[in-house]
């Protein structure tokens, strides 16, 4: 009982990040064009929102003084991931070189790039060993939102509601604001 409550958001994370994963393997195992097109937007919708989850964290730690780092590392991992099986779907289906035929999959292709060493490094272990090292590697996560969010816009899929959320949390991070706003939850207390 102690365990989860202690680990009870992470699991939480872990076990809503997973189960897309049963509609993903019945589609892909089932074929046809009209579950390509679903095996493409399920993997691609769930990088792009746990990836605009993930850059929420700081915002509402800024805004409630709620930070969980297991939740957030659980939540960077399930961004990597499903940015991963949204690139070996793609790689599956229309073959790795056709990656450099448009520039929206270019833009995708760098962040998914970009990701391998922040999923590499997101546990306890690496982050005593880069130390303040580890912050700055974490800085990539701006670049990589911006081009997935290019990405999306240019296949003219649903992006400006992430743009939106994720673009509120980038001004309440803007060191004035952040003061600002620390103060005034520390004042209501
Ligand atoms: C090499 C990297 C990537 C490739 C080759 C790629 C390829 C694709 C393809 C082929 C589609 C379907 C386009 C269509 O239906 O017309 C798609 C859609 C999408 N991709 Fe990617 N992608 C990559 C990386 C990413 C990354 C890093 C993200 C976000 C983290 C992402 C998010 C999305 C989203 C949200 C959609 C729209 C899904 C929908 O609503 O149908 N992609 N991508």
């Amino acid at each position: 009982m102690a365990f989860l409550k202690k680990n009870y958001g992470w699991i939480i994370v872990s076990i809503l990040a997973t189960l897309p994963l049963i509609p993903l393997l019945k589609m892909g195992l089932d074929g046809g064009k009209e579950n390509v097109d679903m095996l493409y937007h399920i993997s691609g919708e769930f990088a792009i929102r746990w990836m605009t989850a993930v850059l929420t964290c700081t915002p509402i730690f800024i805004l409630f003084g709620v930070n969980n780092l297991f939740v957030r590392q659980a939540m960077g991992i399930a961004t990597a991931v499903w940015s991963f099986i949204h690139f070996i779907l793609f790689v599956w289906i229309d073959g790795f070189l056709e990656t450099f035929t448009q520039f929206n999959y270019i833009a995708g292709f760098v962040a998914v790039l970009l990701l391998i060493p922040l999923f590499v490094t997101s546990n306890r272990k690496s982050m005593r060993f880069l130390k303040s090292n580890w912050k700055k590697l974490q800085s990539f996560t701006y670049f990589i939102i911006f081009l997935s969010l290019l990405h999306v816009a240019i296949l003219d899929k649903t992006w400006l509601i992430y743009a939106i959320v994720v673009g509120v949390g980038f001004v309440i991070r803007i060191p004035v604001a952040k003061k600002y706003l620390i103060n005034l939850r520390k004042k209501r207390k």
